[in-house]
């Protein structure tokens, strides 16, 4: 049974089933365009721990992904992937999306979350600056949360490419 999370707008924030594959498929494929993330987006969709989806008039306009990372004494996750449908953006439902995510973790006892993004992602920084997520430019900077073999498995999962962003928020202290 799907667990639905009401919430105040006119679009729902709902656990994912395989009933929403294809709705996510084309929200994928609208959010991010003839970009290659449409495709991986929905590849990381098979492999990942957990996605919420957003649903407006019974149409898929939005997801996050998260995935968990083992690192030597606690459990990461990442935010795989987050998009919404250009049509229904600016009305809260990537906020939305992130808030649940996050609750999620949470509950769950994970440590910290991280993602990563291009600097020129203006929408998505301001998106998890808003969740109090801190930037980090460099990797090198990350010693000072991870050891280092953490660091190189951390960003190894996350596929990082030289010159991202990489956006951390810690849950537990
Ligand atoms: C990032 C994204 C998910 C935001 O979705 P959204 O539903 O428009 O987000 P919200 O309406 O909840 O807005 C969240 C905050 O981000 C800010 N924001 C959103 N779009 C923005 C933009 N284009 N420029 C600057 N700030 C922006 C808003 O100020 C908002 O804060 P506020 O509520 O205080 O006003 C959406 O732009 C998207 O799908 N982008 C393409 C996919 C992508 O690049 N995903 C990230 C990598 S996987």
């Amino acid at each position: 049974m799907v667990k639905q999370i009401e919430h105040k707008y006119l679009f729902r924030i709902i656990e994912y089933d395989l009933i929403y594959r294809e709705g996510i498929i084309r929200s994928a494929q609208r959010a991010f365009g003839n970009s290659m993330d449409s495709y991986w987006a929905v590849r990381y969709l098979d492999k990942c721990n957990k996605t919420f989806i957003a649903v407006f008039d019974n149409k898929v306009v939005g997801a996050v992904m998260i995935g968990y990372i083992k690192l030597h004494d606690s459990l990461h996750a990442e935010i795989g992937y987050i998009f919404v449908d250009p049509d229904y953006r600016h009305m809260g439902i990537g906020s939305a999306l992130l808030s649940k995510a996050i609750e999620f973790l949470k509950e769950n006892g994970i440590k910290a979350v991280w993602a990563l993004t291009s600097p020129r992602n203006i929408a998505t920084r301001f998106l998890f600056k808003k969740f109090g997520f801190k930037e980090f430019a460099n990797p090198r900077e990350l010693k000072e949360i991870l050891r280092s073999k953490d660091i190189g498995k951390l960003l190894y999962r996350m596929v990082y490419w030289r010159g991202d962003v990489i956006l951390y928020l810690p849950l537990i202290k």
